[in-house]
């Protein structure tokens, strides 16, 4: 008897929703310094925006009570407990000017890069595009990617402020885009937010039927005196919009996994119906304590800004001698810089590893 053709694939062969994404450049970034480390190299990373500082002292206090509690080890809410979401409306009212329904305009993420990964699916289908910003963070590309959709990039133009020409945009791309990821302070120029940038992004998102999604990782951590603003301050961006707002950066908060998506009620209610399939909501210990770090004091904020102003100040001066010139950031815990000529990228950050055991992220 002849045996059956074989048409499957084997069984640790991955999608090939999975084969079409690059490997995630900071987990192999991870593993060639794990390689080095265990070869005996004393390896400096600035590779990955990873503060180095401990998470303030209150947000702490906050966590170890909240954890003692019995009440707090259940299942959660996705949505999130009432005091967190008032935090945020309270953050976002006393910091940005911007009113929040905690009923309706603010929902828990489990870190920025998990809420911006489900809104690849909450709103993307095959065929589907979402506009991203190149250079920018690996989500905004690989997320589509992973939802069966593609990603279109918006180059980020040196000449007009790291921002993307949106009238540049083709016709079919805006016809198809359904998502628009924007982030300033931008990861990964330093780049704070072009003027008018915001307001034309809602009016194409209105003409275009494009859900923008500002990705405010960065407001916090900001130098020379600059004052970062929510992309939902902006007139009309609630209608088309959200903003994912993570304690990761600002807060040294980036092991706790605590963030929240803010704005557009419907646009909330669709992520939250995607996410009541996917996870079981967030830690009410961590959701507690993430609202004590959204009440807490400013001046652990100002500290840690001065120090990375001071950090910034040497890698600028620093690069400048060796005839790099580049432009002191006012946001962010990036610096972006052109490689010498006849490397690339990768090649020159290979080089740095090699040469210096410094690791430095290709753009
Ligand atoms: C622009 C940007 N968005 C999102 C994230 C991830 O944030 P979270 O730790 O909240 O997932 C990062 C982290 O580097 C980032 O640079």
């Amino acid at each position: 008897m002849a045996s059956p053709q074989r048409t499957k694939r084997p069984l640790t062969e991955p999608s090939r929703r999975l084969e079409a994404v690059p490997a995630y450049m900071f987990a192999e970034l991870e593993r060639r310094v794990a390689e080095k480390r265990a070869a005996g190299v004393d390896v400096i990373s600035l590779g990955i925006g990873d503060p180095d500082r401990a998470t303030f002292p209150h947000i702490v206090e906050a966590m170890q009570i909240a954890v003692a509690d019995p009440a707090n080890h259940r299942y959660p809410t996705n949505r999130g407990r009432e005091e967190f979401r008032r935090g945020f409306a309270n953050y976002y009212d006393e910091r940005f000017g911007v009113e929040i329904d905690p009923e309706s305009e603010v929902m828990a993420a489990i870190g920025a890069k998990e809420c911006i990964y489900h809104l690849c699916f909450a709103f993307l289908d095959p065929g589907d595009l979402a506009l991203a910003a190149d250079p920018g963070y690996p989500v905004y590309t690989g997320g589509p990617a992973l939802a069966a959709a593609r990603a279109a990039l918006m180059p980020l133009r040196p000449e007009i402020g790291f921002g993307p020409d949106l009238d540049a945009i083709g016709a079919e791309d805006l016809e198809r885009a359904r998502l628009m990821f924007l982030n300033y302070p931008n990861n990964p120029t330093g780049a704070v937010a072009p003027e008018g940038l915001f307001e034309r992004a809602v009016e194409l998102a209105r003409e275009h039927e494009i859900l923008v999604v500002h990705d405010n990782a960065y407001s916090e951590t900001t130098y020379d005196g600059y004052v970062a603003p929510s992309f939902l301050a902006t007139p009309g961006a609630k209608d088309v919009g959200v903003e994912v707002f993570s304690l990761s950066k600002g807060f040294n908060m980036t092991g706790w996994r605590c963030a929240a998506i803010l704005g557009n009620p419907e646009a909330i209610a669709t992520y939250w119906r995607l996410k009541t399939n996917v996870d079981s909501g967030m830690f009410e210990a961590l959701q507690i304590a993430g609202a004590a770090a959204l009440a807490g004091p400013r001046g652990p904020i100002e500290e840690m800004n001065a120090i990375y102003a001071r950090r910034r100040d040497l890698v600028v001066d620093a690069l400048r001698e060796i005839g790099v010139d580049v432009e002191p950031p006012r946001g962010t815990i990036y610096v972006w810089a052109p490689v010498p000529s006849g490397h690339t990228s990768i090649s020159f950050a290979e080089l740095v590893l090699e040469e210096a055991a410094v690791v430095v992220s290709p753009g």
